[in-house]
């Protein structure tokens, strides 16, 4: 499928997703020669642009310009970018996108082209979308696929409704939900450090392990994203997608192979095992003014009485034999004091009461930045006296594998979805139980009946977080 003639629409060619990741992510992969040969991309949106502003809109956040191959290899992307204007919710403009995709294709193959449709598209226009591409822009003869990108709904009923409306339209084989988690290098990391090593996965359960935290940290606050993220908060645009993603693939069990199939079963089977959470399991925040940094209700978008969270730790159980009482904490917020997003599994004491005070043993998993893999152990102090000395284990992906590029989570995913690959989307059972999970505490937020402490933009969060983690018994080692 790889070789054929290849159509891709990016739909909300002019909105953040497809000038940030989209198309960044199209040309990185245009110039390291992996589109299919024949690829034709079509920007579409409401705008009306002609084709010069068009590729201005997407030369600006194209990675690489500066040197003469990168230079010549924007002006042959830009050549095989072309953009129409149209409505989302209108035949006709389909229709005109349609005329437009028969016009493309070079007419040279044995078949007509694959068609792939790149919804980069607020939620509301989700489904008519959907419904005007099938009715219009469907080609029966050739191959067709969709890829779609969260909020799936805001919870378990309306994402069922969502799901339900777009399942009816599109085959689950020619659906491809975007995570972009799943994406990125460590989470995909995740397989192979598992179950290409059984030391590691031995560990892994609660006879070893004492807690787990799952962190996602970012520097900055909603600046101009405010009137979305109101109505959504950091738990529905954090930890029920991207954080519980990565707990699932944590948790699991070894799946019987590789196959997309098999590993997500195998994510469905220990979501399942997870009950809803309660709130005695929540602390949630949101940030204020600190310095010349705004507060989140500052944002003239966000009303002035909001208790939207931009911070959230929830404490997450997995009730199965492996993980029975080990508690998963999941962190996540905005404005605080650095970026980073890591996985940090803290072993138990070292028994028989042999030493005093020596640090735990912990696994941590560093998405980003700086991608790394570290063992925290102890050793002997080098000398005479018989010390002992916290030290790392250390696989720093810069050190180890500093002529390796690692590749941006859309394009791993764009070629996966062109590939026909599912492995790294998700099901839409795996939604179903996600959402299960998060329903109840999200109602009850939106009700007020849990309410945000607040924390100064760029601090560590809620001031009560340390606690929070120690109640679960984290403990922290002077080292880390
Ligand atoms: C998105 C969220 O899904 O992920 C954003 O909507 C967030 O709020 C972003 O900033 C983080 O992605 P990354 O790849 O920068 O970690």
């Amino acid at each position: 499928a790889f070789e054929d003639e290849t159509i891709i629409v990016v739909l909300g060619a002019s909105g953040d997703l497809a000038k940030k990741k989209t198309f960044p992510a199209l040309f990185n992969l245009f110039k390291l020669n992996l589109l299919p040969k024949q690829t034709h991309i079509i920007g579409y949106a409401r705008t009306k642009m002609d084709q010069p502003t068009f590729h201005e809109k997407i030369s600006g956040h194209l990675k690489g310009l500066d040197t003469d191959e990168g230079k010549q290899a924007k002006e042959g992307f830009l050549k095989i970018c072309k953009y129409i204007s149209g409505q989302y919710d209108e035949d006709e403009s389909f229709q005109k996108l349609n005329k437009e995709m028969e016009e493309t294709a070079s007419g040279k193959g044995d078949k007509p082209p694959s068609r792939l449709f790149y919804m980069a598209l607020p939620p509301n226009v989700f489904t008519v979308v959907a419904t005007g591409l099938k009715k219009n822009c469907y080609n029966d003869k050739g191959q067709n696929r969709i890829v779609i990108e969260k909020p799936f709904g805001k919870d378990l009923e309306s994402s069922r409704e969502m799901i339900g409306a777009l399942k009816g339209l599109w085959k689950e084989e020619e659906t491809f939900r975007i995570d972009h988690y799943l994406g990125k290098e460590m989470v995909k990391n995740l397989l192979i450090m598992r179950f290409g090593n059984p030391l590691i996965d031995a560990g892994l359960n609660n006879k070893l392990v004492d807690n787990v935290q799952i962190t996602f940290k970012e520097p900055f606050g909603t600046e101009g994203r405010g009137g979305y993220f109101d109505e959504f908060g950091i738990i529905r645009d954090i930890q029920q997608n991207h954080l519980s993603q990565v707990l699932s693939l944590l948790a699991m069990d070894r799946p019987k192979s590789f196959s997309a199939e098999d590993i997500r079963d195998q994510k469905v089977k220990v979501l399942k095992a997870v009950p809803a959470i309660k709130e005695e399991d929540v602390l949630i925040g949101q940030y204020t003014a600190s310095g010349d940094k705004p507060g989140y209700k500052d944002d003239d978008t966000v009303p002035k009485d909001s208790n939207c969270p931009t911070y959230a730790a929830l404490t997450l159980w997995v009730n199965n034999d492996r993980w029975k009482n080990v508690p998963f904490i999941l962190k996540g917020g905005k404005a605080l004091d650095e970026a980073k997003v890591e996985i940090r599994v803290q072993f138990k004491d070292t028994e028989g009461g042999i030493f005093q005070d020596i640090p735990r043993n912990e696994l941590v998993i560093r998405i980003q930045p700086n991608e790394a893999v570290y063992l925290k152990m102890n050793a002997k102090k080098p000398g005479l006296e018989m010390n002992t000395l916290p030290a790392d284990l250390d696989l720093t992906y810069k050190e180890r594998f500093s002529e390796v590029r690692i590749p941006e989570a859309y394009e791993a995913l764009i070629l996966d979805a062109l590939n026909g690959d599912h492995s790294n989307f998700v099901r839409d059972d795996e939604l179903d139980v996600s959402w299960a999970i998060f329903t109840p505490i999200l109602h009850a937020i939106d009700a007020g009946k849990i309410k945000n402490e607040p924390y100064p933009y760029g601090s560590r969060g809620p001031p009560s977080v340390h606690k929070f983690v120690e109640r679960y018994g984290y403990k922290r080692s002077n080292q880390s």
